[in-house]
């Protein structure tokens, strides 16, 4: 293989192998929030093939869907056919070398309330609506509490919260009348986009836009720096090697012939000549 093509298969390799991170893990139904025996689908997108689903629960320690005896997987995708309160907790996709997804985390409610709440961060500005469900059953009339205090009561089971800021954050839970309370959930909001410059109050952090340019960026030097380190090593290798041939050509010339190869020194020249040229590159 040329030197040139070789390069351009590591620098593709490392650019292919650093694209596969984008990997997301997306569930159905969408809520952080299930009962029990309810079902879970589970599933890596823009993932290349090994991705895996993992978890963390209170007795599992990265397991993996299929294998450590827990879900069903078929490729990239894994299923959970009665979810149960040990299935709650932190879920995410991992590919055969390590790399990691988002993570999602799910609680499985032993009572008859959820909070259904999203479960990736919310964009900062966007409305969200929090509902209080109970099972088979429409929302009813609930009360709503942040971080363990009362904040509304709502007739439909609905709560949005208009415009959210990083001040909404918080761990969210519902109670519905003589039915019970729901498992609490946290709930992220995340800097909107750079493009819209137009809120001074945003917070120091860089938004997730930014930040994501910034992980784009050290990827991308990630994948430079082997690129720029193997060009560098074909370099030397070869003006090594080119020296190295010119050398041995110009050593072996002005050996004297001895007597056992007077007679071959036409032939001795032929194969000089093919020795010094198989050496220019
Ligand atoms: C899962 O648990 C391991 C060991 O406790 C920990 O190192 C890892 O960070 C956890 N992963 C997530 C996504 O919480
Ligand atoms: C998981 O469930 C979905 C539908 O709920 C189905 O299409 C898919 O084939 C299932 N996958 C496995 C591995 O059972």
């Amino acid at each position: 293989m040329d030197p040139t093509s070789l390069q351009r298969l590591v620098f593709l390799t490392s650019l292919l192998s650093c694209s596969t991170n984008q990997a997301r893990l997306t569930v159905t139904p969408s809520s952080s929030q299930v009962f029990k025996y309810e079902r879970v689908s589970l599933r890596c997108e823009d993932a290349s093939d090994g991705w895996t689903v993992r978890r963390n629960t209170s007795i599992d320690n990265r397991a993996e869907c299929g294998v450590d005896k827990w879900g069903r997987s078929a490729g990239s995708s894994c299923n959970i056919s009665y979810m149960n309160p040990l299935d709650s907790g932190v879920y995410w996709c991992e590919s055969p070398e390590g790399s990691t997804s988002n993570t999602i985390t799910i609680t499985v409610s032993d009572g008859s309330v959820i909070l259904q709440s999203p479960v990736l961060p919310v964009m900062e500005g966007d409305d969200v609506t929090l509902i209080c469900r109970t099972k088979m059953a429409d929302p009813p009339s609930a009360d709503f509490y942040k971080d363990g205090v009362s904040i509304r009561t709502e007739s439909d089971g609905h709560m949005t919260l208009p415009h959210v800021n990083r001040s909404d954050e918080g761990l969210y839970k519902c109670s519905v009348q003589s039915k019970g309370e729901s498992p609490e959930s946290r709930l992220s909001v995340s800097d909107k986009p750079t493009t819209t410059m137009d809120s001074p109050t945003a917070s120091s952090a860089p938004p997730a836009s930014s930040l994501h340019l910034v992980f784009r960026v050290i990827c991308h030097l990630v994948v430079f720096c082997p690129y720029c380190i193997s060009t560098f090593l074909m370099v030397s290798i070869y003006r090594e090697r080119a020296r190295a041939g010119s050398d041995q050509s110009v050593s072996m010339a002005i050996t004297p012939p001895t007597h056992d190869e007077q007679g071959l020194d036409d032939d001795y020249d032929d194969v000089m000549s093919a020795v010094t040229t198989e050496h220019q590159f």
